[in-house]
């Protein structure tokens, strides 16, 4: 948590942090990903036979490498919008017999090649949890209940059975499902009312828990802070001794998934607006609380949490959908990412997840080429935060002036306080802390005190570039990481359009 004082544009900014002021644990999930078929996200992305770079299975070695630098510790698939039209039974078993598809979501076609079985042996090879998602708008039920049969049975049943007679003895044991995406999008296949939804997606996951109660459903909420998801929630965060088998101490859903993505030409707009989603998180969690209030669900069953299964910068009229939608980004989109970054560890005490969506190519940090892969701006704050921002939140105070122009969305005026010094720390096991700042303005530099370092050695590492609006690519790298050493006495200065970690021992 970060509290925030507004000052005048002549006050000196002022941050205050005491490693004693511990809060929550944050979720190591929450620094997920997602892999659909979509783009060259599966085929030309994770899976490529054809590359001097790919595995005996076909997979890029390089990107299992970066994702592994990155501890990304669950990823979410096949989808996404791929996922309403998706029979997971033709990708299974020899590619030979395997189907080729139209793919609605995309465009295109579907070949197959690349199925449940390469997505279980890919993910223990990056070292990730399988998160799958169920479809909601041409599947069934029992097209559902065979696929985590097939996933997760070790019974002599004719699903585990076919998992075994395809290679594969020890069931993948996939713990997160999800009850399908973004069911309310005009896009979608079988697009659903809340009504339709709700009714539905209790049945599936009363059907679901019966047949592997150890599993963790997710409910297809909307933004956070819509009608659908007040509803849906109302609906499904409910409690019956009948329809849970008579227990006090489970329940039927375990999160509530929200998607939001961000965007803007203009640079402060654009570094602005995943502070819409600081607010999404607050009110979806006021929604859960407010379900289980109203449906008396007994504490013993552990409060829902939010599965932030798609968030990143995307403008889908700068890199369509329908043509893979490889986005360029800028550092501009950096500090947004960093942003996005600190809203997520600020409210992780809601957080059980979050996806970014996604890991390689489409929407990505990562682009593959045919020689190797290109770190997007954006690989930056998504790395440093995934290798030191994880154990437990950290109280903060930073005092400095707020933007105060335009937002995208327009509401994050008057809703959320977009202060030019963006701030999260955390404490790990080994009391190391770990301070993001973010100077989100193009020409001013801060300085400022901070009271609760520990005069003596702090690493820094500072993520910046000539201007916002420079990338990286191929042929030259205009973004990357430096590090440094500061004795951690007077004041620190955060220097414009840039990203600063500070870690120090306490
Ligand atoms: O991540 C790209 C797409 O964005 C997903 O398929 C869909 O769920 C969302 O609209």
């Amino acid at each position: 948590m970060t509290s925030f004082t507004k000052l005048t544009e002549e006050q000196q900014p002022y941050i205050y942090i005491n490693a004693v002021n511990k809060l929550n644990k944050i979720n190591d999930n929450i620094y997920g990903g997602f892999t659909e078929h979509m783009g060259r996200c599966i085929y030309g992305g994770i899976y490529d036979p054809d590359s001097h770079l790919s595995d005996s299975h076909g997979f890029r070695t390089d990107v299992i490498s970066a994702l592994r630098e990155l501890s990304v510790p669950v990823i979410r698939y096949p989808g996404g919008n791929f996922t309403a039209t998706y029979h997971w039974q033709d990708g299974i078993g020899p590619r030979s017999s395997r189907p080729s598809r139209p793919s609605l979501a995309w465009a295109g076609y579907e070949s197959n090649a690349f199925g449940t079985d390469e997505f279980m042996l890919w993910c223990e090879k990056v070292g990730a949890q399988p998160f799958l998602c169920l479809n909601f708008g041409t599947g069934t039920l029992d097209e559902a209940l065979a696929w985590l049969e097939y996933c997760n049975s070790d019974q002599n049943t004719y699903y585990a059975n076919l998992r075994r007679q395809n290679g594969r003895e020890k069931p993948w044991g996939v713990k997160y499902w999800a009850l399908g995406n973004e069911v309310w999008g005009p896009w979608q296949v079988e697009q659903m009312s809340k009504e339709a939804y709700a009714t539905k997606a209790y049945q599936w996951a009363k059907a679901l828990k019966l047949l592997d109660p150890s599993i963790e459903l997710v409910l297809c909420g909307e933004t956070g802070y819509s009608s659908w998801d007040v509803y849906v929630l109302k609906e499904c965060v409910r409690w019956s001794l009948h329809d849970l088998g008579g227990s006090t101490t489970a329940s039927l859903i375990a999160m509530h998934s929200i998607h939001i993505y961000t965007g803007s030409e203009e640079h402060f707009p654009n570094v602005t607006a995943p502070l819409s989603a600081e607010r999404a998180i607050e009110m979806a969690a006021g929604f859960i609380d407010l379900a289980r209030i109203e449906n008396g669900v007994p504490h013993t069953i552990p409060r829902q949490t939010i599965c932030f299964d798609e968030w990143n910068v995307w403008m889908p009229d700068r890199a369509p959908g329908e043509q893979g939608a490889e986005e360029r980004y800028t550092l501009s989109d950096a500090l947004a990412v960093g942003v996005w970054l600190n809203v997520l560890v600020r409210q992780s005490k809601y957080i059980g997840m979050a996806t970014i969506a996604q890991n390689v190519n489409v929407i990505a940090p990562l682009l593959t080429t045919a020689e190797g892969l290109v770190k997007q701006t954006t690989w930056w704050p998504l790395c440093l935060f995934s290798r030191y921002m994880r154990g437990h939140l950290l109280a903060v105070n930073v005092r400095c002036p707020e933007y105060e122009g335009p937002t995208q969305p327009e509401w994050i005026r008057g809703t959320v306080a977009t202060p030019f010094l963006d701030v999260s720390a955390t404490i790990n096991e080994d009391k190391i802390v770990s301070m993001v700042v973010v100077n989100i303005h193009d020409s001013r530099d801060f300085e400022t005190p901070l009271e609760g370092v520990t005069a003596g050695d702090v690493q820094i590492y500072h993520v910046t570039g000539e201007s916002p609006k420079v990338g990286n690519t191929q042929e030259k790298t205009e973004v990357k990481v430096d590090e440094s050493r500061w004795d951690g006495k007077g004041p620190f200065i955060f220097r414009k359009h840039s990203i600063y970690m500070l870690r120090w021992q306490t």
